[in-house]
């Protein structure tokens, strides 16, 4: 049914709020809403930077994490110069892996379907990453939005999968914990599986996945 299936990397295979552990000893007490602020400013980063005027130069996505990290610890870290962006961004580099990824992954490559990363991460970031949580053999190849000097969701970058792939949009399933990157997906042609790990309700936004799971576990009744 599909010509290739897309994985999503942060919030999707890779845990980003067990960054909370780090931040957590830095601001103690704080931990959870650090690694939520330091998200949402990497995803609001991206934003800007998918949209910005010609001239203004791309930043990759571990520049933009980088400065989501100072963000956080400026906000948390009041005047505290001690706080070493270095060791957050290292431990960035070694997400914890959600449980059922790697048997998802290896079901999905048994039925001899292609698989590829679609990720904003910039290609050094994801080697790394992908490479400290032992994925990185896996996949049949990593796309990344800084091929394209973009990120999700400009369609350009979905477009690098049906152009890699030689498919039509609608031939490659997208899989996401992010609603957003579903609705970019789906508003692109692209089918979706959106990961519901936390329940939580669909942006009223007109668009429905085509399908939903609680976990990754549940795509081995789609595939
Ligand atoms: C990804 C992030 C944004 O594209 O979730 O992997």
């Amino acid at each position: 049914m599909f010509k290739a299936i897309l994985f999503d990397v942060y919030g999707t295979l890779l845990d980003v709020h067990s960054i909370q552990i780090v931040l957590e000893k830095h601001f103690p007490g704080k931990g959870i809403e650090a690694s939520k602020l330091l998200r949402d400013k990497q995803i609001e980063y991206t934003r800007l930077y998918a949209l910005r005027p010609s001239g203004i130069p791309y930043e990759n996505f571990m520049s933009l994490t980088r400065s989501a990290v100072e963000y956080t610890i400026m906000t948390f870290g009041k005047n505290n110069q001690n706080i070493p962006v270095a060791d957050i961004m290292s431990s960035y580099q070694k997400l914890t892996t959600f449980p059922e990824v790697v048997q998802i992954l290896d079901y999905i490559k048994s039925k001899n379907y292609k698989i590829a990363v679609l990720s904003n991460g910039d290609s050094e970031m994801l080697r790394e990453v992908l490479g400290n949580s032992g994925l990185q053999d896996k996949f049949d190849t990593s796309l990344s939005a800084a091929s394209v000097n973009s990120f999700k969701i400009d369609s350009q970058v979905y477009k690098l999968a049906s152009d890699f792939f030689a498919c039509k949009p609608e031939e490659c399933l997208l899989v996401s914990a992010n609603y957003w990157d579903i609705i970019g997906a789906g508003w692109n042609g692209i089918k979706t599986f959106w990961v519901n790990r936390m329940g939580s309700p669909k942006d009223p936004l007109g668009y429905e996945p085509n399908f939903e799971g609680k976990s990754l576990e549940e795509l081995q009744q789609v595939l």
